[in-house]
Parts: C-alpha cells; structure tokens; sequence
C-alpha cells in the first residue's frame, strides 16, 4: 500500500506507556506508607527482572550510570588499571571507568552493527587491561561469541552495559538456536530505567549477574557499604545508590507488560524498514542475524548522497513537529577525555556524524511513521544532469522558495506555458498556497529544480488522490530559458524516482493530444496513454512496480 500521511501533532523521540499496574502498584505505596528503598517492591522488581534475563541475581540502584559504577567497583577494578570500552556510546559507559580511577581505552565500532568490532579488540589490550565494557548499542546485541572468546584468552571481566538492550537476545548456537538475553553472557550487566528506555521507573537501574559475590559485593557497595550483620558498620567506602519502593513499584508494572512493548518496538522497525527502503541516501537499522533486537531506537544514517546535512534534516523535521535525537559524540573527542591517547578509532566518528534515531516508542502509529517517512523523502535533495551535463538541484517547495515562485509563474503567464494544467492561477497566493502545502507535509508534493545559480529551470507536481486512492497525477514545466537539454526527461525520471520512494504503484499524467515532443519523453518511459473525457487531451498511466 501506498503511503497516505497525515498532518500530525509533534511527535517526540521517546515516550514512556504506563498502559498497566503502575498506578495500582505505586498507590499501594502510597497508602502503606512504604516510599523509601525498603519494600515489597523492590524485591518483586528484582526477582522478576533476574527471571526475565535468566541470571541468579539482579539489584536495584538508583540509575544506570551508578549501575556500571557498582558493577566495576565489585570487580574490583581500580586505579592503574585498563578498561576496554566502545567510543561511541553514551557517556556514562566511560565515566564510570573514570569514578574508579581506570583509565577507558577507546574501541572502534563496525560500519553495519555500530557495535564494538570484535576484530580491533585485541590490538588495544595490554598488561594493565582488566576488563571490557561492551555495550548493545540501541538495542541490537553484541557479536558475543567472538568477544567472549577473545575475554576469556587476555583473562578479562566482560561487563554488560544493557542500558539500551532490555529485551534484546543474542542467538546462541551457531546463531540459529534459541536466544540468551542480552545482560546474561557477561560477569556482570547493567540496565537503565531511564523514562525514554524500554522499560522506566522514572530513573532507575539494575546490576545483575550469577556469581554469588559479585552479587554480594554489589548490595553492600549500594548500601552505603553496610555491614548486613552489624547495623551502622561501614566496612568498606559504600555508596547511597539504592532505588525506591516507588520506583521499583513502576518499573515492576512496565516489566509486567515488557512482552508487548518489544513486540510492538519491533513492529515500528519493520514499518520503518519498509517506508524508507527506497530512499538513497538513508542507510537503515539493521538485524544481524545473530541478534533479536528490541529496537530501543531506530536508528538511521544520512549519508552524503541524502543532499541534506545531518543536523539541517535534524531541525527541517522539528519544523515538521517530529522530533529526533543525533547519535553520541564519540567519548574521546569529549573535554575530559581528550588527553588520553586514542587511535583508529574512525569508523564511530564517521558513523556519530551520519546518525540519527527516530521517534520510536509504544504508542507511535503507522500514520505518524508514515508520515515520517513522507517527510523523509520530501526533504531529500537530488541531483539531476541536462545532456550538456550541467547539475539541477531537485528540491520540494519550502518558504524560501515563495518569491522565487511568483517571479517563475510570471514567466509561465508571460509565455502562456499552462500546458501542464496547473490547476490555479499563476499568483501570489497560489505561490503562498504552494508553499504552504508543501511545507505542512500532506500528501501534495511540490518540486523546483534549480541551476547552479539557483535560478529555477523547472517545476513539477505529484498531486495525489485523483482516483480515491493514491495516484499521484505528475504534471511538469520546463522554464522556456532551459528547454531543449532534454531536462524534461530527467525531471520525469526523478518523479518516477519520488513514487517509487513513496511505494506509489502508479502515477497519472496528462497530455494534450498536440503535444508530440511531450508524448515522446512519456512514451520512452514506458506511459501508455488512452483518451481522457475532454476533447484534445490524453491521459497517460504508469505502473511503477
Ligand atoms: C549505554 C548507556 N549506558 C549507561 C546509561 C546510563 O543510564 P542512566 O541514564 O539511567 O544513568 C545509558 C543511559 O541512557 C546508556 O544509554
């Protein structure tokens, strides 16, 4: 089916469902007077998150970042030693190495999984090296297998940053068999609560793992490091990193209903996969097969070939009410790690430029992908040749073509070109009203090919709707200063080009029966064209797909 946006209300980035008992739950609280981090709640949230992950012991603390921060300390690593970690991830993966005064060594990532790359972990790995975070960036799961090959040779700690992951499987068994959660494989894992996660408790985090110790390790470490025998004993530096019965009374109810947020997570990616295969220039979140992604994010690259900068489509979409969140700086270009020696470490800074994550979360429609996806493909500029080979630019209306516009339907009155049945007149409010409908990103599109001066060589429309489902009827004019360099063609094509992104199967055009040389142009486009219902005219079909 035919892509139908329509107009939306913003649409943020993240947004948290409380679709289930978290009311009921944190009421409960309320009238049991039970609000601080003692609670029934706290241990329900534990006990069934480690049977959700399939790990002996998971605890609650206050959020992700202190999560990493327990996990390392209970590992003992410590000032002198060498942490291995992705540059391209978000800051608390890093800082924690720093809290305990280890320095991060900075891993590149790979082009396609924006994960660690396995085959560049080795060359960083020295005597000081005691551990590994890894990190299943926005969900799509680490290659687990090389990697907990090459821990177990240098004898390192694998800790799991799943922040991003809940929900997400790596595939064990020659990568066809049953999945393991992610934040199961390493020596210990971590999540986040965070309101835009999977799952919130507002803020939140949990440490998990199956070593008894380290699990032991981890509840006295958050608990200011009390001694659970002697009552205001601190045998060890402890920390207040402990969540509430509150918090953990929501982040129960959301892992109640964990099931159908993955399912439906999944469901976006797919759509998203579908609406915006056809665009170039957009490279697409991708699922290895090895992985069971939970779509925390999905993520897209704007490359060169888009026509727009990352950052300029960033904020031409919040113009358009849709909000999305550029990828993480690469850790060592920050202030605080720009001292430490880093190197080959390329691929997550091309990858942190081209990045971007789209809204992605329960609630989300299909309209409101749909429309997102519409507006991906309107905003994208293409380059098209004359046969001199001189460049056009191909791009939709927008409020800065408005003046431009006006003085291009003066020339079109001037040299009576209404040949291509443009359906106003040619003035300033239909200009405004172009510009307008353009911009609000229904379903009309409008095109301006400009020269390299900007001076528009050409114009064209892709209505929609004129048989009760999507058609767009492609109407075009060549300015009479660019004729006969066969831009009219290539202008065509590219229409052709916008449909096919679009998932438009058919497009409709008209033609007076007099106009050969455009007949011609269509024809050699494989339009077939039969008689319209008004004399002189032809209407031409093309089946795209
Ligand atoms: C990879 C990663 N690690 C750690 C964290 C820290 O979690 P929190 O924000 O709960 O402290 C996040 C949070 O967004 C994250 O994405």
């Amino acid at each position: 089916m035919a892509m139908e946006p329509k107009a939306q209300k913003f649409i943020p980035v993240a947004s948290p469902a409380l679709i289930g008992n978290e009311k009921k739950y944190v009421l409960d609280c309320l009238k049991t007077n039970w609000i601080s981090s003692i609670g029934k709640y706290v241990t329900l949230f534990e006990r069934a998150f480690s049977k959700y992950i399939g790990v002996k012991h998971a605890l609650t603390c206050s959020n992700g970042t202190v999560a990493l921060h327990l996990a390392l300390l209970a590992l003992g690593i410590k000032n002198g030693d060498e942490v291995l970690c992705p540059t391209l991830t978000y800051i608390a993966t890093a800082n924690s190495i720093l809290y305990v005064g280890a320095k991060p060594v900075f891993l590149d990532c790979q082009k396609d999984t924006w994960n660690i790359d396995p085959a560049k972990i080795e060359e960083k790995i020295t005597k000081k090296t005691k551990a590994i975070i890894i990190v299943h960036l926005y969900g799509h799961s680490c290659d687990m297998e090389d990697i907990l090959k090459i821990a177990k040779k240098h004898n390192l700690y694998v800790i799991e940053d799943s922040a991003e992951a809940l929900g997400s499987k790596y595939l064990l068994a020659g990568r066809q068999g049953k999945g393991k959660m992610c934040g199961s494989f390493g020596d210990i894992a971590t999540f986040s609560f965070f309101g835009n996660k999977v799952i919130t408790s507002g803020e939140g985090g949990m440490v998990v793992t199956n070593n008894d110790e380290l699990a032991k390790k981890v509840a006295l470490l958050k608990n200011q490091g009390m001694d659970t025998n002697k009552r205001y004993w601190h045998p060890v530096l402890g920390y207040n990193y402990r969540l509430t019965n509150v918090q953990s009374a929501i982040g129960l109810a959301q892992l109640e209903n964990i099931g159908k947020f993955i399912l439906k997570r999944r469901r976006i990616a797919k759509m998203y996969s579908r609406y915006l295969k056809n665009i170039e220039g957009i490279t697409l979140s991708l699922e290895k097969d090895y992985t069971f992604h939970s779509y925390w994010m999905y993520c897209i690259l704007i490359e060169k070939e888009y026509g727009v900068d990352r950052d300029r489509l960033m904020s031409l979409l919040e113009k358009q009410g849709i909000q999305t969140r550029p990828f993480f700086y690469p850790i060592h270009t920050m202030p605080a790690y720009q001292a430490l020696h880093h190197y080959g470490l390329d691929v997550s800074e091309e990858i942190s430029r081209k990045g971007i994550s789209l809204p992605t979360f329960y609630d989300l429609s299909e309209d409101q992908v749909k429309y997102i996806a519409h507006q991906l493909v309107r905003l994208k500029k293409d380059i098209i040749k004359d046969k001199q080979g001189a460049e056009y630019i191909v791009k939709s209306v927008d409020s800065g073509d408005e003046k431009k516009l006006v003085s291009f339907f003066e020339v079109i009155k001037k040299h009576n070109l209404n040949n291509f049945f443009h359906p106003h007149s040619f003035d300033k409010k239909t200009a405004k009203k172009i510009v307008d409908i353009s911009e609000s990103g229904k379903r009309d599109l409008y095109y301006l090919v400009l020269d390299n001066k900007e001076n528009i060589a050409g114009y064209f429309m892709l209505r929609g709707f004129d048989e009760g489902y999507f058609v767009p009827s492609f109407a075009i004019v060549v300015h009479p200063d660019y004729m006969n360099r066969g831009i009219g063609k290539q202008i065509t094509i590219m229409a052709i080009k916008i449909c096919e992104r679009l998932r438009v199967g058919k497009m409709m055009i008209k033609v007076y029966e007099d106009n050969i040389v455009a007949q011609k142009i269509y024809r050699s486009l494989h339009f077939t064209f039969s008689k319209s219902d008004k004399k002189n005219e032809l209407v031409g079909r093309l089946n795209i797909r």
